[in-house]
């Protein structure tokens, strides 16, 4: 599928629409409809019930998404957080330095100078995209940082904040005291990043108000060993930086247990990119083919980073690999920043253990870019049908009632919408239509079950009384089900997959 025939369909159906599309819309963001407000919805609920099910002692919070100037001047954002953007001196547009470089660069400008692009620039008499002429500038670090006047004087600066991973820092503190005062200490939020794209793209894969899940994880170098046992010998798909730079770009099935012992990677982090790996394969059900680990070198990765695998998936709307998420070993970085610019000092003292500057490790995930790559992947055409192939606890609409005839059968329908809700699950009524049409409609919109009240429900007299059609949305077969045992039978829809016994607690 194309990516305008998919953006197409999503904003048919009311998943997601330009914002203030009244006034012509603005580039980067979007609003979410109904579907696309409950997709997103259950998409975070599956990672939280897998990425805090990796220890009880992970847990989540809700911080303010603004920063004081202090947080991203020690962050390294202030300074560090840019992009290089090239302006054209004919026509004035500006553009990121890697988007004007595409055919010569396919891989990006991460890890080159600003000279050494405007080399490229040069020597390749790249011409501006909007008016065709050789007048590009030569690129100057743009800060992606959005700022903000707190108060009334101005003198207060703030900043939306670039990612959700710097409040869980700033928490850390308080979280030790309020907690058990052992480590691993994990903190996990899920809210909104802000970041002044150049140009923003590709729907929601470059936004400039976007969503991510992340989980800190806190933990003492010298003690964190979550063991692989039986993980171990799961086959990682990586592609690694030694290999690339060498010029070979097959992505290689690594046996996790064979990463930490001839790859040189950390049992803790391998750990983690396997438990990534499953949640991403198992639990979001993207073909496996389809995933790769891109470790990134250390000219390439954050500047935060000691270790940094993204985790891609290939997508047919877009073309190829894209990054969805990732695994990011930060060290005592973050931390370390903190304490020198505020003045405190962040050691903790576990009990009878030495005091430790604990290091990090960052389980990052884009929520926009997964809930994009979730129709890429799981839409499907089964002839004239369309259908979207979501597991079902992550359907927006887990569980559709249609009542066939709308005089006789809606009242009966409405209590069945009632009994599912009180049971928790999020049931619609759908009576407009031939039952042919809300079927559609349902596949459509990736609701696994259709429940039909129809004649046989309400005769008392016939064997089918008391029960309603349910029908499957993958396989379109049809059975009779009492209305007593729907929850029970609906259940798959209600439970998010855990990643099994807490190795890491
Ligand atoms: N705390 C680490 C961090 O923020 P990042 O690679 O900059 O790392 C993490 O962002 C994830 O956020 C990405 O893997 C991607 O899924 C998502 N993301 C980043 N920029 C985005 C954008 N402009 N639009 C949509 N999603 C974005």
């Amino acid at each position: 599928v194309k990516l305008d025939e998919l953006y197409a369909l999503l904003k048919r159906r009311g998943v997601l629409w330009p914002s203030a599309e009244l006034y012509g819309g603005s580039q980067g963001l979007y609003d979410y409809g109904p579907l696309g407000h409950a997709l997103k919805r259950r998409i975070e609920s599956a990672w939280e019930s897998w990425f805090l099910g990796l220890s009880p002692r992970y847990h989540r919070i809700e911080p303010a998404e603004i920063l004081p100037e202090a947080v991203v001047r020690a962050s390294g954002h202030l300074e560090n957080f840019t992009d290089p953007e090239v302006t054209c001196g004919n026509c004035g547009a500006a553009f990121r330095a890697d988007t004007v470089l595409e055919k010569v660069r396919p891989d990006g400008v991460d890890g080159l100078s600003p000279a050494q692009i405007g080399e490229l620039v040069q020597s390749h008499r790249v011409k501006c995209p909007s008016c065709g002429k050789e007048a590009l500038s030569v690129p100057r670090p743009f800060n992606m940082m959005f700022g903000l006047d707190l108060g009334v004087t101005g003198k207060e600066k703030g900043y939306l904040e670039p990612e959700t991973a710097q409040a869980s820092f700033l928490s850390f503190p308080r979280m030790w005291d309020v907690g058990r005062r052992a480590l691993p200490l994990g903190i996990a939020v899920v809210g909104h990043a802000y970041r002044n794209e150049i140009a923003p793209r590709q729907v929601l894969f470059r936004m400039r108000a976007f969503t991510q899940a992340e989980l800190q994880i806190f933990f003492d170098p010298a003690e964190f060993a979550p063991e692989l046992g039986p993980l171990g010998s799961l086959a990682l798909p990586v592609l690694r930086a030694e290999d690339r730079l060498a010029g070979n770009e097959t992505v290689r099935e690594v046996a996790a247990e064979e990463l930490v012992r001839s790859g040189g990677l950390p049992e803790f982090y391998v750990y983690h990119l396997a438990q990534s790996y499953r949640f991403y394969r198992d639990v979001l059900g993207y073909r496996p083919a389809s995933i790769r680990f891109y470790e990134k070198s250390k000219e390439e990765r954050a500047f935060y980073n000691r270790i940094q695998f993204d985790i891609e998936v290939e997508l047919e709307s877009l073309g190829g690999f894209r990054e969805l998420g990732a695994v990011h070993y930060r060290g005592d970085y973050d931390l370390g920043r903190h304490a020198q610019a505020s003045g405190q000092d962040l050691h903790v003292t576990p009990t009878n253990h030495p005091p430790v500057l604990p290091h990090v490790l960052e389980l990052t995930f884009g929520v926009d870019r997964n809930l994009w790559a979730l129709a890429d992947q799981h839409l499907a055409q089964d002839g004239e049908r369309r259908l979207w192939r979501l597991p079902a606890y992550l359907a927006p609409v887990p569980v559709a009632v249609f009542p066939l005839l709308w005089k006789e059968h809606s009242a009966e329908a409405l209590r069945i919408v009632e009994r599912l809700r009180e049971a928790g699950l999020p049931a619609a009524f759908d009576d407009t239509g031939t039952i042919g049409k809300r079927y559609a409609r349902a596949d459509e919109a990736g609701t696994p079950y259709c429940l039909t009240v129809d004649h046989e429900t309400l005769d008392p007299a016939g064997a089918g009384f008391g029960t309603v059609t349910l029908r499957d949305r993958d396989t379109k077969a049809q059975e009779r089900v009492t209305i007593d045992a729907l929850a029970v039978r609906l259940a798959p829809a209600q439970r998010f997959p855990r990643p099994g016994p807490a190795a890491a607690a």
